[in-house]
């Protein structure tokens, strides 16, 4: 099969399964993944084997991992243009993650505070998957020489490991990877949570976090409740108006618009006439997004043959470097 664009960059970035969609991984990933499809050859993926590291419903991961391709198609994500497919549908993800596993210390991977905070929440499931999660997210990244990770503010320690690993493989190999770099947006790298704006916006918490699929109604709803603080000033300050900072940071993110635009837009209105503002960009935001996925959603085959086709190319770029680093490590030719 013919690489469909050769001397474009690569980009690879996956959003997992777990749960549905959420503004936060919007804002965070998949608005710069449509802004960045023309520039470089994209791969996006559905990471379902970085999902089972806690515990999932076999029928809702299933579902979920679908629905997560329509709506990746319904953000703006032009199958035609980009490699679109299913993470466990190229086995080569596993294969490397292995390799990858004899080249990471312990040590390294105690220092993730992914993983510290998610084995405080799933204290009678930690597993070695969920500790090895980011080994095989460096594996998804290397495979296909990805040089560019676009991702949110939580993922860029992971990727940071992952440059680390590919650099120490470089070192005894000699250049075998391409060393990524993080993509982090400017405004939404870190959405909050609605309901606690200290902590990040997370599909855990269903109340404080906006889901892609939301209703308008339950999107209104959800911003006329965000939690604020006593004041009446509409003004940017992330230390003593954590709410007002993050509503504004999302205000500005569906918008477009800059902070010092927003300010004064609300200047001398109170949390009542913002907070109502907010929601309704992001209403708006959303709307077509969630009509387009429900009508991609009813053509089953269409999806079936997009993420067919995604692995299909995915496995073939894959497989090209996991022969190289089975050929330097010393394993027999198959
Ligand atoms: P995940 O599935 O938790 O999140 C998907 C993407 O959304 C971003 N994100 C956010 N950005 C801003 N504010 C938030 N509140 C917010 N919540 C989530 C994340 O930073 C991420 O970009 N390990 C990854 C998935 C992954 C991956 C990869 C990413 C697996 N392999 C290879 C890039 C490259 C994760 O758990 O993301």
């Amino acid at each position: 099969m013919e690489e469909k664009i050769i001397k474009k960059k690569r980009i690879f970035s996956g959003i997992q399964p777990s749960g549905e969609l959420t503004l936060g991984s919007y804002m965070g990933a998949i608005k710069n993944w449509v802004a960045l499809q023309d520039e470089y050859e994209c791969l996006y993926c559905i990471v379902d084997m970085h999902a089972i590291t806690v515990r999932q419903d076999p029928a809702l991961l299933r579902r979920r991992s679908v629905a997560q391709l329509a709506q990746y198609i319904a953000c703006g994500l032009d199958p035609q243009k980009n490699i679109m497919f299913i993470q466990s549908h190229v086995p080569q993800h596993a294969e490397l993650g292995w390799v990858l596993g004899c080249y990471t210390q312990f040590g390294e991977l105690s220092r993730m505070t992914q993983f510290k905070a998610k084995s405080q929440q799933h204290a009678d499931n930690i597993t070695s998957g969920l500790f090895t999660y980011p080994v095989l997210m460096a594996a998804d990244i290397l495979l296909y020489q990805a040089d560019l990770v676009p991702v949110g503010e939580d993922q860029r320690q992971h990727v940071e490991l992952c440059r680390d690993i590919a650099q120490r493989f470089n070192g005894v190999y000699s250049d075998t990877f391409t060393v990524p770099e993080s993509f982090i947006p400017k405004m939404g790298a870190r959405v909050m949570s609605l309901g606690n704006p200290e902590n990040k916006m997370s599909k855990s918490d269903p109340d404080g976090c906006v889901f892609l699929m939301d209703k308008p109604e339950d999107i209104m709803r959800k911003f006329k409740r965000a939690v604020t603080d006593c004041e009446m000033a509409v003004k940017y300050d992330k230390v003593n108006k954590a709410g007002i900072s993050n509503l504004l940071t999302i205000y500005c993110a569906a918008t477009g618009k800059t902070l010092e635009e927003a300010e004064a837009e609300f200047e001398g209105q109170g949390y009542g006439v913002f907070k109502p503002a907010v929601g309704e960009a992001v209403v708006e935001l959303m709307r077509p997004i969630r009509e387009e996925s429900e009508r991609i959603m009813k053509d089953k085959a269409y999806l079936e043959s997009v993420y067919k086709e995604g692995a299909a190319h995915a496995q073939y770029l894959a497989n090209k470097t996991l022969s190289k680093v089975y050929r330097k490590i010393g394993f027999v030719a198959r």
